[in-house]
């Protein structure tokens, strides 16, 4: 599986960006509190997989790695204009992003390179297991704004086509052996609970900051049925979660291959989508973010 960069700049009506999923407000700024954290995370990610860049021999592994920071690269981006959106309607999204990128680089000052790349193959197991559950259902963006559902399912396909990438970079460089299963297994643990404490604050803050959510508190139960109940995005990816304490685990003995084949009539969809609406199929230039090249 060899993870390509694609330049795409999905078309995001900024006045759907508290209501484009079509399940309400609530499931909308689940996913949008989602979304905060990766500018800052795929940050992390790329620099934790560059530190160890030189180490790589297999030429294979490095064209990869070219490909991961080049994806990695195009979603932040996507991502940073995203995230301005939500300010743009009175929601705190800088605010909590700085939050993410100040924890992110206490992160890189205090632990070990291994410690930093432990973390983004925990992360990028939890972005491919949230991706492969939303492939696996189209309940998940059911009859969502179009512009948003592409922007979410391109992500998805890329975090899948790239699942192993950190990972493959992880066994090239931690010599086998105990100590490299345990970081693994600890840092998943770790992960788990701070990730979803911060989306769980993350995600009231939204509601809360939104103005015209109706009912504040009784929509949660909406997005109670769609983690837990149907389709249950959090409750399906237990098994995958598990799976990562097995010691010989690789994240292709989850098979989703056959999912990418939907990209490329994705990334014409997304050119046909913007068209329609008038708007550019270029991104504008941020300033502080690389291309990933
Ligand atoms: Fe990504
Ligand atoms: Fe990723």
């Amino acid at each position: 599986m060899m993870p390509v960069r694609r330049d795409v700049h999905p078309h995001l009506p900024p006045d759907r960006i508290c209501d484009w999923h079509e399940r309400g407000r609530h499931v909308t700024h689940y996913i949008n509190a989602l979304s905060i954290f990766f500018p800052a995370g795929e940050r992390f990610f790329m620099d934790s997989v560059r530190n160890y860049r030189d180490r790589i021999t297999d030429p294979q592994l490095k064209q990869a790695v070219a490909g991961f920071i080049g994806q990695e690269a195009m979603h932040t981006r996507e991502h940073i204009l995203y995230n301005r959106l939500l300010d743009e309607a009175g929601l705190p999204a800088s605010k909590l992003d700085s939050v993410v990128a100040k924890l992110l680089n206490l992160l890189r000052k205090i632990l070990p390179k291994s410690w930093q790349l432990a973390h983004t193959i925990a992360l990028e197991h939890y972005t491919a297991m949230l991706a492969g559950g939303m492939l696996a259902d189209p309940r998940h963006m059911g009859d969502s704004e179009p512009g948003y559902r592409q922007v979410w399912t391109w992500h998805a396909l890329e975090e899948t086509e790239h699942k192993a990438v950190a990972f493959d970079v992880w066994n090239a460089v931690m010599k086998p052996g105990p100590y490299r299963y345990l970081l693994r297994a600890f840092t998943m643990l770790t992960t788990t609970v701070t990730f979803w404490a911060m989306v769980f604050v993350f995600h009231i803050r939204l509601v809360m900051a939104d103005r015209h959510c109706p009912n504040k508190l009784l929509g949660f139960g909406r997005v109670l049925n769609f983690l837990w109940g149907s389709p249950g995005v959090l409750r399906r990816m237990i098994p995958e979660w598990l799976d990562y304490f097995r010691p010989g685990f690789h994240p292709w003995d989850e098979d989703n291959r056959a999912e990418l084949a939907r990209i490329a009539p994705l990334v014409a969809e997304i050119e046909e989508t913007a068209i329609r609406a008038g708007a550019s199929t270029r991104a504008p230039s941020i300033r502080g973010v690389s291309a990933g090249v």
